[in-house]
């Protein structure tokens, strides 16, 4: 059983935050730093594109409430505009610590920088950005995608292992410039490239979603004679495109092999009736990690630069057992 649930600080640099301390509000402006003592947190969220980000919503929330951590929580509906402007406000609130899921990794400096100026510390969670200034956000907690490609494509290789003839794959790519759609693909195809045989036909956005799965299933399936694997970026996709492969009058998991990312239930629950044949992990239970940071943030504490989540993978049988206890 190589599936771990767990959520581990792994050592490295520590990085002192040079902005600890520094958010405490004037207590005048709505919901900053609680006249209560109560520390304020504003979090943007991505949006709620698949099950995993509601899972992750409903972490940060619970963790929240647990730690006594005053939450300003607001839904980006999947635009990067909204989670500036998410961001801008809650510069003017003066909450005491801001955290978001950036939704695509380019174009943040300028608004982490006013952020920086306000001295308003900020934490990066599940995803990353690409600023070259890493002083303008304390911490990044999440996982690391491209192992995730790398396993995804590791299964691959081994499934096909003495095996001489073409392997047409498919790719459900999530959505364009995320860190999660960059780094799947990039670690996926360097795993299968020393296999020429293993061919990547067509890739595509699907943007996470399960409608969007679905309808790009269906141009491959229109498009490509033969495809004898679709490797999804999130459970949610391949759970469309099963819906377009079954509609096709194929048989998802045996016609057509499927590989994907998250392990959410709906897709495990998949995996269990062999609809799915690999699910690689991403754990969206980041809540409490964030929580723990934000206060040790708030008291001036040092914090890991980058605390990695820990996760493994299930096949067909490691998802029937974990199943009956699976929490979302
Ligand atoms: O950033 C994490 C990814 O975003 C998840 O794998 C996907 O399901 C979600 O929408």
């Amino acid at each position: 059983m190589r599936r771990t649930l767990s959520v581990a600080v792994f050592g490295g640099l520590l990085a002192v935050s040079a902005l600890a301390g520094c958010g405490d509000s004037d207590g005048g402006a709505e919901g900053g730093g609680g006249d209560d003592g109560q520390i304020v947190l504003g979090f943007s969220q991505v949006g709620a594109e698949s099950g995993w980000r509601t899972a992750n919503t409903e972490s940060i929330k619970a963790s929240a409430t647990a730690a006594g951590i005053k939450l300003q929580f607001s839904d980006a509906q999947g635009k990067q505009e909204n989670q500036i402007s998410d961001i801008r406000g809650f510069i003017t609130q003066k909450v005491d610590v801001i955290a978001f899921s950036p939704v695509v990794t380019s174009g943040w400096d300028a608004v982490l920088k006013e952020a920086k100026d306000a001295g308003i510390p900020v934490i990066l969670t599940d995803r990353a950005v690409d600023s070259q200034d890493t002083s303008l956000y304390q911490s990044f907690i999440g996982s690391d995608f491209k192992v995730e490609g790398t396993k995804a494509g590791e299964w691959l290789v081994k499934e096909y292992e003495g095996k001489t003839g073409d392997v047409n794959i498919v790719e459900l790519q999530g959505t364009t410039g995320s860190a999660p759609a960059i780094d799947r693909q990039t670690g996926f195809a360097d795993a299968i490239k020393a296999n020429p045989n293993l061919k990547i036909v067509k890739s595509q956005t699907g943007d996470f979603k399960r409608a969007d799965g679905k309808t790009v299933m269906e141009t491959f399936l229109q498009s490509v004679p033969k495809i004898d694997v679709l490797y999804a970026h999130n459970d949610d996709m391949g759970l469309g495109a099963i819906e377009a492969i079954k509609a096709a009058g194929k048989k998802p998991g045996q016609d057509i092999k499927i590989i994907t990312v998250d392990a959410v239930k709906d897709g495990m629950t998949a995996l269990a009736a062999g609809e799915i044949n690999f699910i690689v992990e991403c754990s969206p239970l980041l809540g409490d990690q964030l929580m723990e940071t934000v206060k040790a943030v708030k008291d001036g504490k040092p914090v890991e630069k980058r605390i990695l989540t820990k996760e493994g993978t299930f096949t067909q049988e490691e998802a029937k057992a974990a199943l009956p206890t699976r929490k979302y």
